[in-house]
């Protein structure tokens, strides 16, 4: 699907990703993480409605998100987003979070999850922007001992 950008911006391509996607997809993740997922993880992911990529000839960042059920109820989680890193701050994150909660939410989703390095100050902003809110703090999340903060936001 091709969604009109702002008139500065360049048109940019969100799609389901391919097997084709993933290295792209797999240099993005190790420039971005000091943890990254391993190649194999994304591939774990491909044919998930919510493993989506942005394009314009490459990859410029993905998102995977996915549902997990809380008391039989489908709650969404955003597990991992990055964007290359000579893309950022041109709307490529904010358009991979826009179509990542909409396919969580006609997945029938009643609220949605993330955690984030609560020193990651760019990609907070970007949730609370997009209306997700602090449900708690979980220490020592991360390996290097950081913790995370848990954010939800209702569908
Ligand atoms: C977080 C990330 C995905 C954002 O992607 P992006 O394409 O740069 O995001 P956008 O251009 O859509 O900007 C979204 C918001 O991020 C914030 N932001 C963007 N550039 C910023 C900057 N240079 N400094 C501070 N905040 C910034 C702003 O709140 C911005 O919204 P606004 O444009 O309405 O002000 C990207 O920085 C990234 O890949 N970071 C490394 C991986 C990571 O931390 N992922 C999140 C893990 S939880």
């Amino acid at each position: 699907m091709t969604t009109a950008p702002p008139a500065d911006q360049p048109e940019v391509d969100v799609r389901p990703a391919k097997r084709a996607d993933l290295l792209g997809v797999y240099r993005i993740e190790t420039d971005s993480f000091s943890q990254p997922w391993p190649f194999s993880a994304f591939e774990q992911y491909l044919g998930n409605p919510g493993f989506l990529v942005a394009l314009e000839e490459s990859v410029l960042g993905y998102v995977v998100a996915d549902t997990v059920s809380n008391q039989g109820i489908p709650l969404g989680h955003i597990k991992d987003l990055a964007v290359r890193q000579d893309a950022r701050g041109n709307g490529v994150g904010t358009e991979l979070l826009r179509h990542a909660i909409g396919t969580l939410e006609s997945q029938g989703v009643h609220a949605i999850k993330l955690e984030v390095r609560e020193g990651n100050q760019r990609a907070i902003a970007l949730y609370r922007a997009h209306g997700f809110e602090q449900q708690r703090t979980i220490d020592g999340y991360y390996d290097d001992g950081e913790d995370a903060l848990l954010l939800v936001r209702s569908a």
